[in-house]
């Protein structure tokens, strides 16, 4: 099973409509297919029923940036996985470090709702990542294997094919400092070897592992270059198309 590289774009709490759209037509205009690559946007929720329409004719995949571990219920103000999958969806992410740190996500937490989103036809691109501190302290590997561990703790194992995971060291997320293509890779290799431990050979050679963390058109390609880099997330370079284009252009 080869595994995909994928191109992500989170576009966090940014974009109107008319600047999604505009984003979005800038960026059908660049595209090319390319065998393996996938290219996602991630728009706030409200957002998500107009891009569906945006994306029309492309290569362009949506994906949620957020939801709920149930499918149904009493859960004001939480998004379904099942309303997501019916409103086009392919992708959710899951425990970005926004949502662990601002609303206290447990790692428990972004397991149950890997396993709600992968129930419904979702691939969850769960985030895993260490604070400075954390790295510091020499404590970033082991923070890194628990929170892999975690999702598969709370996921069915006749669908841990259907997980994919994105690297984004705290420190680097929307402050211009990029990890290394060395650092990347590294605990790229931390991940890989973990889901190796957990599920086997064949299934860790399958699992996307993206970076993520102030990945621009400057550092792309080199960030691809590496063996264990199957693709990128994209925050604040996402939301221009010229910048977006040019670091899928990197793959
Ligand atoms: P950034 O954000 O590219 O702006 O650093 C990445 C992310 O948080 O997904």
């Amino acid at each position: 099973m080869a595994r995909k590289t994928i191109i992500a774009g989170n576009w966090k709490m940014n974009l109107l409509p008319a600047e999604g759209e505009e984003l979005v037509l800038a960026l059908k205009e660049h595209l090319a297919i390319k065998d393996n690559l996938e290219v996602v946007v991630f728009p706030p929720t409200g957002l998500v029923p107009l891009a569906l329409d945006w994306i029309t004719d492309s290569i362009i995949q949506l994906g949620a940036q957020n939801c709920w571990h149930q499918l149904t219920g009493a859960y004001t103000g939480e998004n379904s996985p099942l309303l997501l999958k019916t409103l086009g969806c392919s992708y959710c992410l899951v425990g970005h470090s926004e949502r662990r740190e601002i609303f206290s996500e447990t790692d428990e937490l972004v397991g149950r709702k890997a396993q709600a989103l992968i129930s419904v036809g979702i691939t969850p691109l769960v985030c895993v990542g260490e604070s400075l501190e954390e790295r510091e302290a020499d404590k970033h590997i082991e923070k890194i294997q628990n929170q892999v561990k975690a999702v598969y703790n709370q996921v069915d194992k006749e669908v841990w094919t259907r997980l994919c995971f994105a690297y984004e060291p705290i420190w680097a997320i929307g402050t211009g400092k990029t990890a290394s293509p060395e650092q990347a890779d590294e605990i790229h290799r931390v991940i890989r070897n973990t889901v190796k431990n957990l599920a086997g050979d064949i299934l860790a050679n399958a699992t996307s592992i993206l970076y993520g963390g102030s990945a621009k058109p400057s550092n792309a390609s080199e960030l691809l270059q590496k063996v264990d880099v199957d693709g990128l997330l994209v925050g604040g370079a996402s939301l221009k198309a010229q910048d977006f284009s040019q670091i899928i252009s990197a793959f």
